[in-house]
């Protein structure tokens, strides 16, 4: 990976200086795992069972934000989630945070403009800072390093916590040198997390993104958005898990909740006639974010919900498992999710998100409550037609 990297190619930063860049690497891949391979094992065995995968954390962890109070926020909160859609359901949950890890963001544009100036997008603060300045937006691979050194600090506030760690894989400056062999089975592994996923904007085949995914043994999950279509899937399942193993890969739908049901009902349609055992996972939040009168992004928590029923409705009418949901939350009362109307003065009260706006604890809670009974009710669904099915 020494090719020269030019803005947006693949989505990986126009680092300035390539000597700094290759020793950020080389630094990243002398440094003690942050994730142990046999705990990686561990979570494709659990995601191999049928238990319900809950995903969720920041769009965009920040270095500021990394504190002890503010990860004890968000874990109690995953874990106060996944006890209600456990106690709703009936199921046993795997708890995956978005969190450790999660300091790169792919961005629609390369640039942003304001008040007449161009400067990069903010893409994480593993490559810049979001303050719209010259100095701070222009990416530093040191950034990769203190990246690495922020989330070994996470994964201290996380010890016994049970939650198991994710991140987009977008910089590969960061994945590659984290990858190693395990002398246990011989095969490759990302140890900078448990789970790793492929966004929407990378996850072409054949692409780098794919191609490091393939090579790694971690769990992978793929974002599925509005313009894939089901050859598309057969593409990324014939790379990433051919052998067809349980708990190898997860698709994640991010539709949008006017035209989800249609959509993963055509995707889902193709996973049953392949008889692939791949999870399928909604993220009912991507697929969904407006702009207010004012410009800020936010997301209604309704039509949040509307894409979440629609995903399990599309999942009932195929006897498809539902596997999971992926939301991006704050264990802080936020204010960036409304949940009918939009509001610039509420979105104006606490809007702090680096990135994309964010579920609060209680549109959070909400949200797990109706997974919960949309899983119960699925489960409903599905013993009727093993019993009907028992009695023919
Ligand atoms: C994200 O999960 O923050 C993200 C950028 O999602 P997507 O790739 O689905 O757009
Ligand atoms: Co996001």
């Amino acid at each position: 990976m020494e090719s020269t990297i030019t803005s947006q190619r693949d989505h990986q930063p126009d680092w300035p200086v390539e000597s700094e860049v290759s020793r950020a690497r080389a630094e990243l891949s002398r440094a003690t795992p942050l994730v142990p391979a046999s705990d990686i094992r561990r979570l494709t065995a659990r995601l191999a069972q049928p238990a319900f995968l809950l995903h969720a954390g920041d769009c965009a962890e920040t270095f500021r934000d990394n504190t002890r109070p503010s990860v004890a926020n968000r874990v109690s909160l995953l874990r106060d989630m996944s006890a209600a859609v456990e106690l709703q359901s009936g199921h046993s949950v795997v708890t995956v945070g978005r969190i450790a890890g999660q300091y790169a963001k792919p961005r629609s544009a390369p640039t942003e403009r304001h008040a007449g100036l161009t400067l990069p997008s903010y893409l994480g603060d593993a490559v810049n800072e979001v303050e719209f300045s010259d100095e701070k937006r222009t990416p530093d691979p040191r950034n990769l390093v203190r990246a690495y050194e922020e989330s070994r600090k996470t994964l201290s506030y996380l010890e016994r916590s049970g939650v198991f760690t994710s991140h987009e894989a977008l910089l590969l400056d960061y994945e590659r040198p984290q990858t190693r062999r395990s002398a246990i089975d011989g095969r490759l592994y990302d140890q900078s997390a448990h789970l790793l996923w492929i966004g929407e904007r990378t996850r072409s085949v054949p692409g780098p993104h794919i191609a490091f995914a393939a090579e790694i043994a971690n769990p992978i999950a793929v974002k599925i958005g509005p313009s894939a279509t089901p050859a598309d899937l057969v593409a990324l399942h014939v790379v990433l898990n051919p052998d067809n193993i349980p708990g190898r890969l997860a698709f994640i739908f991010r539709m949008g909740y006017e035209r989800a049901y249609d959509l993963v009902y055509a995707m889902l349609s193709r996973v049953v006639a392949e008889g692939w055992v791949d999870r399928v996972v909604c993220d009912p939040m991507h697929g969904n974010t407006v702009a207010s009168p004012a410009g800020v992004k936010t997301r209604v928590v309704h039509e949040i919900e509307a894409e979440l029923r629609a995903f399990f409705g599309a999942c009932s009418d195929l006897g498809v498992t539902p596997g999971g949901v992926h939301l991006e939350l704050s264990g802080d009362d936020v204010s960036e999710c409304v949940t009918t109307q939009i509001s610039d003065t509420y979105l104006s009260r606490n809007y702090r998100t680096a990135c994309d706006p964010r579920l609060n604890p209680i549109q959070a809670s909400y949200l797990a409550q109706v997974a919960g009974e949309l899983l119960a009710a699925h489960r409903d669904i599905s013993s009727q037609t093993v019993l009907a099915m028992s009695n023919r």
